[in-house]
């Protein structure tokens, strides 16, 4: 018995900006974009907020239109759970999961939000699970816990928000979008038959965006009044100092966009994908030869071409959704599953992987059976 993966959707913005486009931006090239990550275009949320792309994922993962992959279609009533992952939400409070929850009339959703940057559906989809493992009433009754059947797990970013569109180092990778699956409770399959997440500490300080809130303060810290209100305090100037960033602020940069020291990331990303799939084959004492396809984190093709040269496996046994996405972190994995689905690629019995990495930092994977 387990957590079955029964329903999918995806949601994309309007906007595609190509390449080219960002030629006239920043000094790159398409050549450059193309060979050194695999990344075409990608969408750019200009008029839908990261909640609209997500209420439209979730609505094609629960059946309610023809656009996702859904095995029935699910009333709001039999949603018992929102894990939502995303490190751009609209807002801080109420979270997103209660933003949908109240949009999509969740009336029995307990709700809340993760931020385990791109890896942030494979940690809520390990929530997820682990909670409806806990909480599911079984044959023997009720377990003392919230009851909990059915999941909606949703990763969604508006990314581009934290996007320095000065710097070719990073502006060149992300985009926006949203994915969503629905997990049930079925006594009659595996479903989720493993999973593996961890944190390794980013010393280097390789990936980072050190401003959250922003409101003015108008105190001094020995409590008397400032003459203007002011955004940066000392306790702000510490996380920059921190996070290694103090200078690129002090000098002018924007302080609430990503940083990122892209080979350091590169490198850990490369090892932590390889180390994620093998823990998880453990784990469930299953071979690769038993998989049918990997979903992995869509942030470089390049990286994926790494790990499928140290699992050795072609390049057709990952799917790639990176060439019209970009990078478009917690929603990566949920929007490439939906792909895979619509692409044929996974039927009824097939034990497939999702694996990420991302910002923090962390990775993970989880196996499960279509
Ligand atoms: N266009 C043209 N040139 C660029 C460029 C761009 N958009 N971005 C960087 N360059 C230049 C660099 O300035 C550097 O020039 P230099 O040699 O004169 O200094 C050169 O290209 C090589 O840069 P480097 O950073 O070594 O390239 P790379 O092969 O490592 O690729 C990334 C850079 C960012 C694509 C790559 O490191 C990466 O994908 N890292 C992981 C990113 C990631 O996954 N982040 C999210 C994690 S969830």
């Amino acid at each position: 018995m387990g957590s079955a993966l029964v329903g999918f959707g995806k949601a994309v913005p309007a906007l595609v900006v190509a390449n080219e486009t960002l030629e006239t931006l920043v000094d790159t090239s398409d050549e450059w974009i193309v060979t050194r990550t695999g990344i075409q275009s990608r969408h750019v949320a200009i008029e839908e907020t990261n909640a609209d792309l997500a209420e439209a994922a979730a609505r094609d993962a629960l059946g309610w239109t023809n656009g996702g992959f859904s095995e029935r279609r699910f009333d709001a009533s039999e949603i018992d759970l929102v894990v939502f992952a995303t490190i751009t939400p609209d807002t801080v409070c109420p979270s997103m999961a209660g933003l949908l929850r109240r949009r999509l009339g969740l009336e029995n959703a307990i709700a809340f939000d993760v931020n385990a940057a791109c890896t942030g559906f494979v940690y809520g989809t390990t929530i997820a699970e682990s909670m409806m493992a806990a909480c599911a009433p079984t044959s023997a009754g009720a377990t003392g816990r919230n009851p909990i059947r059915r999941a909606l797990v949703i990763g969604a970013e508006r990314l581009t928000r934290l996007t320095n569109w000065a710097d070719r180092n990073t502006c060149v990778l992300f985009g926006d979008g949203a994915g969503a699956a629905v997990l049930e409770w079925d006594e009659t399959r595996p479903g989720i038959m493993g999973s593996f997440i961890v944190n390794q500490d980013d010393f280097a300080n390789a990936l980072s965006s050190p401003a959250a809130y922003d409101a003015p303060q108008p105190f001094n810290a020995d409590g008397t009044l400032k003459e203007v209100p002011a955004l940066l305090g000392a306790a702000e100037q510490g996380i920059d100092d921190e996070l290694g960033v103090a200078e690129l602020v002090g000098a002018g940069r924007p302080r609430q966009v990503l940083y990122m020291d892209g080979p350091k990331v590169f490198k850990f990303a490369a090892e932590a994908m390889t180390e994620a799939v093998n823990q998880v084959l453990s784990r469930a004492n299953i071979s690769l030869d038993d998989v049918a396809c990997i979903i992995p984190h869509q942030a470089n093709e390049r990286i994926i071409k790494y790990a499928a040269k140290k699992l050795n496996r072609p390049m057709d046994f990952f799917q790639l959704s990176i060439a019209h996405t970009g990078n478009t972190s917690a929603a990566s994995v949920p929007m490439a599953l939906c792909d895979a689905y619509a692409n044929g690629r996974i039927n009824r019995g097939d034990k497939i992987i999702l694996v990420a990495f991302g910002g923090g930092f962390t990775s993970g994977a989880v196996l499960y059976e279509a």
